[in-house]
């Protein structure tokens, strides 16, 4: 192949790695702050924390709800798309991993994902995928209001990327896993780092 084409070709994974990659760690100064993890992970709630609160959606039934539909629980909440080929599977096989290892510890915490792109991934898209991960996984979406306000409040980062080597769209995101109390405010924010053991052993300073 001629230089032109491989420098085509470069250019062209290049792009698609930076449309995978580039938002991730990107949201973490959004959701963290100059003091970083020894604030992140209190064993309170972080104190004067405007991350997280309530929400209005539709779960993968199409059916509209809000946060009154997991009362009394905690949450583990993670942010992606289903057509995000690596991140997001791998997220949320970790927090499969996490309900598997809490056992009936974990009865208390309802798993959620919420996408970032409602345009497609509708409530049939979302049920489809999230069965392939732990049966009790909710997955969220809505319209795209519904979905840019919980992506407000969380401090997600999201962003639609077009590129003219890919045929279409992807995004940009911040991956980390959310737990939440049941009066959803934020107790601990995961990154990728964190494996599930990590993940369970800081769960269990809470309950
Ligand atoms: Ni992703």
């Amino acid at each position: 192949m001629n230089d032109d084409v491989k420098k085509r070709l470069t250019r062209s994974v290049v792009l698609a790695l930076i449309a995978l990659c580039v938002g991730v760690g990107i949201g973490f100064y959004q959701v963290s702050n100059p003091a970083g993890r020894s604030v992140v992970k209190m064993s309170a709630p972080m104190a004067g924390s405007l991350i997280g609160g309530g929400f209005s959606l539709v779960n993968h039934d199409g059916v509209p709800v809000d946060e009154t539909a997991f009362a009394g629980r905690y949450k583990l909440i993670y942010f992606g798309f289903t057509y995000c080929p690596a991140i997001c599977p791998t997220e949320l096989q970790k927090i499969t991993q996490v309900m598997k290892k809490l056992g009936a510890d974990g009865d208390v915490i309802q798993p959620l994902f919420i996408t970032i792109d409602p345009e497609r991934d509708t409530a049939a898209v979302m049920k489809g995928y999230v069965g392939l991960f732990h049966e009790r996984l909710v997955g969220l979406t809505g319209s795209q209001a519904q979905v840019d306000k919980v992506l407000k409040d969380y401090r997600v980062y999201a962003n639609k990327v077009q590129s003219e080597e890919l045929s279409d769209y992807t995004m940009d995101h911040s991956s980390y896993i959310y737990l939440m109390n049941p009066e959803d405010q934020l107790l601990s924010i995961y990154s990728m780092d964190d494996d599930a053991d990590y993940i369970v052993k800081d769960i269990h300073k809470y309950f």
